[in-house]
């Protein structure tokens, strides 16, 4: 029988499909990457269809059996994937029925595609969730062994890309340890509802057999199995929620890209790239261009667009099933393979970073960043801030005619703008007077930034707390 003759529906059908038809609703070219979920799903249909009497256990074994040799087809790369069989579902359930007979055809008995695609995607997203998961923390793994060789690095701080205040390189990149957190945070919460069995919902009502769903559930490694049958084959919520997670986390390593293809430039000069991350320019010699950095800020908007697709998806489906659903795939795939690549490269590349400690100390020294400390200073003599706010504001004017900083000018310089400074002003006006004063916690002192690294290893050894 060819394939278009034994599509599994084909019963109530008089004419064959339209061949543009047949391939333009095939998704089998993208969902075959699905058939591990589809085979894990079937087994344990077919086996909790047995412990329930509605299966001989001859039959599932058979279809065990027959569903593993199936597998080990695709893994070899010998098994013939048909178009006009759909997608995968129909695929491997016709090679089934090809292989073992009639005990194959009382496979899909109290099942549907329609739950059957659920429960793949939501075992597949599970996996993939748990593989961002752990690229997350192999680059927060790298930020803090980063974090801690650099500590007391001190380069300028900016606000409005105009240098602000100086800060250390280890607080710097411990912002970033805060945001990533933040992303797996949200991958943990996203995999809690995700990780729930659609398996028996059928079509959209649930089925006349008497179907053990919990048995299944705990099979398939699922918290429980979902409450309402037409929720569990409809919504794609969680496929949404994971791709908008995806969405922020690129968004923050796009704008840390940002920063890394910045302070590589030569007007910057603050750090160098590994060759091994850099690629050369065709034509002119002298180019090492930050493409990881750059692709990754440009992956962020393919993401971005898979979020936007995703959610125009949903938003006019009524209950329950539609064939829609089947456009959730490749955005979702797509979503997962960039953000994994992303993470992975990210990790890689910033175990590599080399620091130039000079060119940052002397950004730091330029543009007045220790103007704050100044008026500090006055403040702690008696001065009311603004008033002292005022006071360097003339100082950094006289500075900038005469192109000297601040720890430049001399005593009597300074004092011309106020009598009362006294020479321990240069300890506040260095650099290290600067960040060394701001030892709270959340500060960027060197000895802060130490002990944020350490909490931080000491939660990553502790055992997750249980997620509430
Ligand atoms: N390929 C389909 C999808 O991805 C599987 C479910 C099809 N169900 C149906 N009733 N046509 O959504």
């Amino acid at each position: 029988m060819s394939d278009s003759a034994a599509k599994p529906w084909a019963g109530r059908f008089v004419e064959p499909t339209d061949a543009f038809v047949e391939a333009f609703a095939a998704s089998v070219s993208f969902d075959r990457r699905l058939y591990r979920q589809d085979i894990a799903g079937s087994i344990a249909h077919a086996r909790m269809l047995a412990r329930q009497g509605i299966l001989g256990k001859d039959e599932c074994d058979a279809i065990v059996a027959g569903l593993e040799r199936i597998r080990a087809r695709i893994e070899a790369g010998s098994f013939r994937w048909s178009e006009a069989l759909e997608d995968v579902h129909m695929n491997i359930e016709t090679a089934l029925i090809r292989d073992i007979g009639d005990a194959g055809k009382r496979l899909h008995t109290g099942r549907s595609r329609n739950d059957q695609v659920a429960t793949d995607i939501r075992l597949w997203l599970r996996a993939e969730i748990d593989a961002v998961l752990a690229g997350i923390d192999a680059l927060v793994a790298a930020l803090l062994d980063l974090a801690e060789r650099e500590a007391a690095t001190i380069l300028p701080g900016f606000t409005h890309l105009q240098v602000a205040q100086p800060i250390t390189f280890g607080h710097h990149m411990m912002a970033w340890v805060e945001m990533l957190e933040r992303d797996a945070g949200r991958f943990h919460d996203c995999r809690r509802r995700a990780n729930v069995m659609p398996l028996g919902a059928a079509a959209l009502a649930g089925t006349s057999y008497s179907i053990d769903r919990h048995q299944t559930a705990t099979e398939l490694g699922f918290d429980r199995p979902a409450e309402n049958s037409l929720d569990a084959v409809s919504d794609r919520d969680f496929a949404i929620e994971f791709t908008a997670a995806a969405a922020i986390a690129m968004m923050h390593l796009s704008r840390f890209s940002e920063e890394l293809i910045l302070w590589s430039s030569s007007q910057f000069g603050f750090v160098e790239l590994s060759d091994a991350y850099c690629t050369g320019s065709s034509i002119m010699p002298q180019k090492k261009n930050p493409d990881v950095p750059e692709l990754v800020r440009g992956k962020s908007g393919r993401i971005f667009g898979h979020l936007m697709a995703l959610l125009t998806l949903m938003k006019g489906q009524p209950l329950a099933y539609n064939k829609d659903n089947q456009e959730d795939k490749e955005p979702l795939f797509d979503t997962a393979d960039s953000l994994r690549g992303a993470l992975k490269v990210f990790a890689g590349m910033m175990r590599h970073v080399d620091c130039n400690r000079e060119r940052m100390r002397a950004a730091a020294s330029q543009g007045f960043a220790t103007a704050t400390d100044l008026a500090d200073y006055l403040v702690h003599l008696g001065i009311p801030f603004r008033d002292a706010h005022e006071v360097v504001g003339k100082a950094v004017a006289y500075g900038l005619r005469e192109g000297r900083d601040l720890a430049e000018l001399s005593l009597e310089e300074l004092r011309r703008f106020s009598p009362r400074i006294g020479d321990d002003v240069y300890e506040v006006l260095t650099l290290e007077g600067a960040v060394n004063a701001r030892a709270h916690l959340g500060g960027t002192a060197p000895a802060q930034v130490r002990a944020a690294i350490a909490r931080k290893r000491a939660a990553r050894r502790a055992p997750p707390a249980a997620s509430g």
